[in-house]
């Protein structure tokens, strides 16, 4: 009988702590895909850019790809994606319109955005 309570209290114990151990091997996962530091900026990105530049920065019908020598560093430093975001875009590259300014986007969220932008440019060889 007491060998079977041991059993029962084990089996309670491993019950509490599988769910935990669980959740944090996923968070594991689904961060695996960028590493840290990059993903607050890829979440930034997908909310506010995605919908233009595209989820994977390929671009979309109503804006261009960051994948692509246009915006290599070289070409659009850092600060162009600042006086983007705050200033907005006159078409000059492309037919896709104007890029209105972005007033929900602070300062620390494009530095985030372009940490990320970068880290995927230099993946696919742009620099
Ligand atoms: C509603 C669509 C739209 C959204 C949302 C959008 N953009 Fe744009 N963006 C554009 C278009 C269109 C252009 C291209 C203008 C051109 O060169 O013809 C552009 C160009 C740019 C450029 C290049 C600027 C330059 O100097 O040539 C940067 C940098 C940029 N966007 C950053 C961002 C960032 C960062 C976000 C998210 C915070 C964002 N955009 C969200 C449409 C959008």
């Amino acid at each position: 009988m007491k060998k079977l309570m041991t059993v029962l209290v084990m089996l309670g114990i491993a019950a509490i702590f599988a769910p935990a151990a669980l959740a944090t091997n996923h968070a594991k996962n689904s961060a695996g895909a960028v590493p840290g530091g990059i993903g607050l900026g890829k979440a930034l990105f997908n909310k506010n850019c995605a919908s233009c530049h595209g989820v994977s920065l390929k671009g979309t019908e109503n804006g261009p790809p960051f994948l692509h020598r246009f915006y290599h560093p070289g070409h659009h430093a850092d600060g162009s994606f600042f006086i983007a975001v705050t200033r907005g875009v006159r078409q000059h590259h492309w037919k896709f319109g104007n890029m209105e300014p972005l007033p929900g986007v602070s300062r620390p969220m494009i530095t985030s955005i372009v940490k990320y932008v970068r880290y995927m440019q230099k993946q696919a060889g742009i620099f």
